[in-house]
């Protein structure tokens, strides 16, 4: 590997940094020695990967367009972001739900609401999509954050978020409705770098498949 030219590895900031990087390392990669560094791209010991710390929602854009080769993020972020990748390996981390919740008060009627429900997301696409399939006409309201402000300040009747342990929901008198994906962790690699380095990133994914 030290001879080619250094692969490009994008990985996801924030929740699935360190379990990525733990997982690399299992897998025997070289992974960078300073991760807290401010540096964005960052080498790994021995030069032979160059890992890019990038936002989440950013990963797929990277791996779609060949500005990095490989990357990790989360089937979540993969599905909505609808970009092309090979998807070889799915990775035993970050697992959590994309489900519809809404109030308590009134878990059963949600998905046969009469007229238009308003759905506050971070995930318009995938949201959009539930809800056409089962014919009903829903709002979508898109948020960055804190998703369950929605219904709690009556800006919207249910959400499409993740849920992990439940306890966000329930903090806020939310109840889990309907699952719309499962979640985990997963490697993608961009297409043409699938074929044009095929020899080293075969190699990255047989040393990561042998540790899951
Ligand atoms: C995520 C998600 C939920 C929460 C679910 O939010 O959007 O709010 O975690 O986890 P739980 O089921 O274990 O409570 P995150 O903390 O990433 O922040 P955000 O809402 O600002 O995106």
């Amino acid at each position: 590997m030290s001879n080619s030219v250094p692969l490009l590895f994008a990985l996801s900031k924030g929740r699935l940094a360190d379990e990525s990087l733990n997982l690399l390392q299992r897998a025997g990669l070289s992974v960078p020695v300073d991760t807290n560094s401010r540096k964005l791209v960052l080498p790994s010991n021995d030069g032979s990967i160059g890992f890019v710390m990038a936002k989440p929602w950013d990963v797929p854009t990277f791996v779609e367009y060949g500005a990095a080769d490989v990357g990790i993020c989360g089937l979540d972020v993969l599905r909505e972001s609808g970009r092309r990748v090979h998807e070889p390996l799915r990775l035993p981390f970050g697992h959590c739900r994309l489900s519809v919740a809404g109030p308590k008060d009134r878990p059963d009627t949600p998905l046969r609401y009469a007229s238009q429900p308003r759905i506050a997301t971070k995930y318009p696409r995938l949201a959009q999509d539930f809800f056409r399939q089962r014919g009903v006409n829903a709002e979508v309201i898109e948020l960055s954050g804190s998703v369950e402000l929605g219904p709690v300040l009556d800006l919207a009747d249910l959400i499409v978020d993740l849920v992990e342990t439940g306890s966000t929901l329930r903090a806020n008198g939310l109840v889990e409705i309907r699952t719309i994906l499962e979640v985990q962790a997963v490697l993608i690699v961009n297409r043409a770098a699938y074929q044009l380095k095929s020899e080293q990133i075969q190699g990255l994914i047989e040393k990561v498949r042998a540790v899951i």
